[in-house]
């Protein structure tokens, strides 16, 4: 017998308020490899592919299941999104809390733990991304790749059997892209990555699929390319992980 996927979508279809053409169209989906690395050009409708996948759009057409049953109601909802954490493209839209433990703790003390149980779960979290001394930072002071860091502690607080990665690695230096690649890949858990950075998929050995003309599928082969390579500074000793 297959085993269920975690996630399955099935024709779905979205259309933006207002505007005239569907961004998703029939697209057809099932979360079956550990890793998966979603690409295609800006507007194409993986940020929006993503909102579907956990509830935040509801599709005009076509049916989401988690676990292999349909997601119908709140309550069906509540249960995906325990199981499904989501790295927005932007960290300022995640990070709401005055300070950082808050911020990390918020999750758990939402899935029912006592406030200790939570802040030692927000320690410990924070720890295993190499944030320990955060705690106390006031979140909207971090710098751009701490927010990001910090944003993904608050998603693993709460141990998410699939994480929803949208550019994490937009802005981030080549330090900061490295240290994260490491967190991910020691992950066990599913991951879908949406991402511009090629190496970074390529690090992260995902599957990759394309969100093409409202439908998403699977590139198959791997294409020999020739690299130009040009910036300013470039005689610096640098590295590109
Ligand atoms: N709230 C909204 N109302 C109307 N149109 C929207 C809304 N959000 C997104 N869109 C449009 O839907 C399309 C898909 O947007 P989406 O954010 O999913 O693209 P994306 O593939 O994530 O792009 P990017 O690579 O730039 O992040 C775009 O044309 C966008 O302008
Ligand atoms: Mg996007």
């Amino acid at each position: 017998m297959p085993k269920t996927p975690l996630i399955e979508l099935r024709n779905i279809s979205y259309t933006y308020a207002y505007n005239t053409s569907p961004v998703l169209q029939n697209l057809n989906f099932s979360v079956s490899e550990k890793q998966i690395g979603i690409i295609g050009s800006n507007g194409c409708g993986k940020t929006t592919f993503f909102q579907i996948i956990v509830g935040l759009l509801a599709p005009d057409k076509g049916e989401l299941l988690f676990q292999g049953k349909s997601v119908k109601n709140k309550a069906d909802l509540r249960n995906l999104r325990k199981e499904v954490g989501f790295l927005f493209q932007s960290s300022d839209d995640q990070l709401f809390s005055p300070t950082v433990i808050e911020d990390v703790a918020f999750g758990p003390l939402n899935l029912g733990f006592s406030p200790v149980e939570a802040k030692r779960i927000a320690v410990e979290t924070l720890a295993e991304l190499g944030l320990s001394g955060f705690e106390d930072r006031i979140t909207h002071r971090l710098s751009g790749g701490e927010k990001k860091l910090v944003a993904l502690a608050t998603i693993l607080a709460m141990k998410p059997k699939l994480l929803l990665l949208d550019e994490p690695t937009n802005n981030l230096d080549p330090r900061t892209r490295k240290c994260l690649i490491d967190i991910l890949q020691g992950l066990n858990l599913y991951q879908i990555i949406i991402s511009h950075d090629w190496d970074f998929l390529n690090q992260t050995n995902s599957t990759l699929y394309q969100i093409e003309h409202g439908h998403i599928h699977r590139c198959e082969e791997d294409h020999i390319h020739v690299h130009s390579h040009i910036h300013r500074a470039g005689d610096h000793p640098h590295r590109h992980d």
